[in-house]
């Protein structure tokens, strides 16, 4: 009798060892800008990427397991981003991450992920060559080539009469001088003149040298690639000084943060997007219902990418844990099966149907045009144009 209990007793705690060595959360590491300028584009990615932890462990986790995201605030510079991804992967041994925000910090920190084998799903990194960083890193935004020129094309439609364009970009960030590139041969190619290039500094607060040689080139479209808080004061400046033209903005000006910047100076901005809350499909329109119900408004396109890039991975784990139970205890071996799944997937979500090259650049189908609408000097809307 004593012996069956003692036997039965060993027997529960060993399948209560087992029962917790298989209910070990999954933890997916998440790197953004939480804090500086940068969490202007930042806080809509924490956003996207807690709204997918809530939806996919509400339908089952990994295949009945939950899984937990790890947040590490990056900041906004490249010191940060690096900090981030060497917690993520050493201390909080995550299986892969969604980060970062700038390409900028991509370039820095996804090196050091691809050396330790860590696979990177890039949530908004847009500029030329970050998937080609390494094997281990991917992104699901679509890159400046096949977004910018979207903006430019839409702007022509609006306004056939455009024929000179001044083009302002951030020099000290890799997305604005990869965006400007873009913008600039897409100009040339639509039979446009570039009267004036000028540079700034992401950190720049005053635009009086760039706008008075935009004034002077007399254009009638200006474009410009900067980040939300250098390009919304830059847009400012630009109307205080008496520029009456279209604006188009880059991908780093793409989020309602910028409407306090520059109140309604920032009406009738042109944004080109990689996102539509009018997509239909019932993926995006459950996140879209879920986002409203807690903010009131639709979602903006940095949020849907960082969900996205959650659910790739989420998805991405699921299939393996069909295959063969998660071994979350050989993290290794975990990693580098997740990097080969994320790339051989199919994925639906919000931003339509998602899959990646064999370098991990994405594949999406859509791309949209939005203008913004200011109701007043701190409410506006991104206006979807056909
Ligand atoms: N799209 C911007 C970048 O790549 C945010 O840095």
């Amino acid at each position: 009798m004593k012996r069956a209990l003692l036997v039965s007793l060993s027997l529960g705690l060993m399948s209560a060892a087992v029962a917790q060595k298989v209910e070990a959360p999954i933890t997916i590491g998440v790197a953004v800008a939480q804090t500086s300028n940068v969490a202007l584009l930042g806080q809509e990615q924490v956003i996207g990427a807690r709204l997918a932890e809530k939806f996919f462990n509400a339908t089952g986790g990994i295949n009945g397991t939950p899984f937990k995201l790890v947040f590490q605030d990056t900041g906004g510079d490249e010191a940060g981003t690096i900090n981030a991804f060497q917690n993520l992967i050493n201390k909080d041994r995550v299986v892969g991450i969604v980060g970062p925000t700038l390409s900028q910090q991509a370039f820095s920190a996804d090196p050091i992920a691809d050396r330790a084998k860590v696979p990177v799903l890039g949530p908004s990194n847009t500029a030329k060559g970050i998937p080609q960083i390494g094997d281990f890193i991917a992104r699901v935004s679509a890159p400046v080539a096949v977004v910018a020129p979207n903006a430019v094309k839409q702007a022509l439609k609006l306004d056939p009469k455009i024929k000179k364009v001044a083009v302002l970009y951030a020099q000290n960030d890799a997305f604005s001088v990869s965006e400007t590139g873009t913008f600039q041969e897409t100009a040339k190619a639509q039979g446009l003149s570039v009267s004036t290039v000028q540079k700034f500094q992401t950190t720049d607060t005053d635009f009086t040298t760039q706008v008075t040689a935009v004034l002077g080139a007399d254009v009638d479209l200006v474009i410009i690639s900067g980040l939300a808080a250098d390009g919304g004061n830059l847009v400012k400046q630009l109307r205080q000084l008496g520029y009456k033209g279209l604006i188009i903005g880059g991908n780093g000006l793409n989020t309602s943060n910028l409407f306090p910047v520059c109140g309604r100076d920032c009406d009738g901005i042109l944004i080109a997007q990689a996102y539509s809350p009018a997509l239909a499909g019932s993926v995006n329109q459950l996140f879209v219902k879920e986002y409203r119900n807690q903010y009131k408004k639709d979602p903006p396109q940095f949020a849907a990418q960082a969900y996205t890039g959650v659910q790739v991975m989420v998805e991405a784990l699921r299939k393996i844990d069909k295959k063969k139970k998660l071994d979350t205890w050989n993290l290794a071996d975990l990693r580098v099966e997740l990097n080969k799944q994320i790339l051989a997937g199919k994925y639906k979500t919000p931003l339509g149907d998602v899959s990646f090259d064999r370098e991990g650049e994405v594949n999406q189908k859509d791309f949209y045009v939005a203008q913004i609408k200011m109701k007043d000097a701190k409410n506006g809307t991104f206006v979807f144009l056909k």
